[in-house]
């Protein structure tokens, strides 16, 4: 493909206020996953420098917390203005960067700043309460007790590679509004992208020191910062095995963490399958499967799987496969090691006889969509998140099975149930262990002012605005004892 980088940028971190070079005199070259080349070069920036930047923030989220929240509104206001006067700008960033198509990368720019948008609404309209203490046995009403909520300190906001934008401003945002100082740390691949949405920030005028940007090193800044004492709270997006390693590194401070997904579509033999087929594709194949909401497995009455693999082969072959520049639904996997790794498990259930209805095709780190039928409980892609175009069929005899299976995952974020039967689906949806369960539409994140959670390996605690606010501040008591 040909490449439309002209020169090479590198790009400072923002710390403590300041846009500067690391004392590291290091930088890590980001490399697009369809150009095959060096876009640009970030900072890796060091620890002292982690130190500095969290320092900074504590001071000068002294004085934010005290701003009024429309004061601390009208700035984010000014982001997200900021975003989307520069949406095209951002947007070449995202899918060079991290290979999502232009058109996909614009819609990321702008639902970002609508979520701004809506975090600064949903602040100022969260309301504290006071309780009177005669409500408890032996109680008294001179006892009246005013419950507010307060800031938590430095939030540390670790976004993934897939949404560098999005998934960065929905921590980032919270934060802000609820009177935090912020530490971000994008993903590697990701932080041009990350660079270019906390310059629309720092375009604002925000105080000095209030949010910094470190990119680098995870072997070197990583588990520093997660450690820090100075963190006061951790919003991760990302892997679930490091979700983990996190959570053990992360001692007594609160976490909030969205992490991998095996996301099943549960097929009944009543289901409308043009709903259940156009759900299933555009659920599955998005971005080439790199979402953690994707479907990543179809649980299908035996009935119908006929039926049903036969429509979603056809639409498979429909997809366009290409350049994100042509806004191609499947575009190369963020780099060689993720394509290896979905080949791994497309390979892994051939040599167990999976049927391959179409794909498994391969150009460097292009994967071609990839349809498995006849996919059993020995194959590694029933179980594994693949992070790519692949998408395997298990049949199954009936709802109890598919159940059982669904719940069989080490995740739990979402599942979606197709039926005509709203009795049906909402007995299948009771019994799925999910965050969530779609009725008759595909898994996904939005609308953002929805709870997201996952459990079991799907991670911990509960994003979407109003429980991000929730997250990110704590609840303060005053008890006030009358005559
Ligand atoms: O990759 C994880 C994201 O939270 C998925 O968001 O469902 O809007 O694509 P999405």
């Amino acid at each position: 493909m040909a490449s439309n980088v002209s020169e090479l940028t590198t790009y400072n971190a923002f710390l403590a206020g300041e846009w500067k070079k690391s004392s590291s005199g290091e930088t890590i070259a980001i490399k697009s996953p369809y150009l095959r080349e060096t876009i640009g070069y970030v900072q890796a920036v060091t620890q002292d420098e982690v130190d500095q930047a969290i320092q900074a923030a504590h001071e000068a989220q002294k004085s934010w917390a005290l701003l009024s929240l429309s004061e601390r509104g009208a700035y984010l206001e000014r982001w997200a203005d900021e975003l989307e006067k520069n949406d095209k700008e951002i947007a070449t960033a995202i899918m060079q960067e991290v290979g999502k198509g232009y058109n996909d990368a614009r819609k990321e720019v702008v639902r970002t700043a609508d979520l701004i948008r809506y975090t600064v609404q949903e602040a100022l309209h969260l309301h504290g309460e006071s309780l009177r203490g005669d409500g408890f046995p032996g109680g008294s009403q001179k006892k009246l007790g005013i419950v507010e909520r307060v800031p938590l300190g430095v939030v540390l906001a670790i976004a993934p590679f897939n949404y560098p934008v999005n998934l960065s401003a929905s921590k980032i945002a919270p934060a802000l509004m609820a009177g935090n100082g912020v530490i971000f740390k994008p993903a590697t691949q990701g932080s041009i992208s990350g660079i270019k949405m906390v310059e629309a920030l720092s375009r604002t005028g925000l105080p000095k020191g209030i949010i910094s940007l470190t990119t680098g090193r995870g072997s070197v800044i990583g588990d520093y910062l997660v450690e820090h004492k100075g963190i006061n709270m951790i919003s991760f997006t990302g892997g679930s095995s490091t979700g983990r390693h996190l959570s053990q590194q992360s001692a007594m401070i609160p976490l909030v963490l969205e992490l991998g997904g095996k996301d099943p579509a549960i097929v009944c033999e009543d289901a409308d399958l043009d709903v259940a087929v156009k759900s299933i594709m555009n659920g599955a194949f998005s971005y080439s499967g790199q979402r953690c909401t994707a479907i990543k497995r179809v649980l299908v009455n035996e009935k119908v799987a006929d039926e049903l693999v036969s429509r979603l082969k056809a639409e498979v072959e429909k997809l366009t496969v290409g350049s994100p520049e042509d806004d191609s639904t499947i575009v190369p996997l963020i780099d060689d090691k993720a394509a290896d790794f979905v080949q791994g498990l497309i390979d892994d259930a051939l040599d167990k006889n999976a049927t391959l209805v179409t794909g498994n095709k391969r150009e460097d780190n292009l994967l071609y969509p990839t349809l498995l039928d006849n996919v059993t409980e020995e194959m590694k892609v029933a179980w594994i998140e693949p992070f790519g175009p692949v998408l395997p069929v298990i049949h199954v005899q009936s709802d109890d099975e598919a159940i059982a299976l669904a719940n069989k995952s080490e995740f739990g974020l979402q599942a979606s149930v197709f039926t005509q039967d709203i009795d049906r689906a909402l007995d299948v949806a009771r019994q799925v262990e999910a965050g969530t369960v779609q009725i008759n539409g595909r898994t996904e994140r939005g609308p953002d002012h929805f709870p997201f959670l996952g459990v079991k390996a799907s991670g911990m605690g509960v994003q979407g605005i109003h429980n991000s606010l929730i997250s990110m501040s704590r609840q303060k008591v005053t008890v006030m004892n009358l005559k």
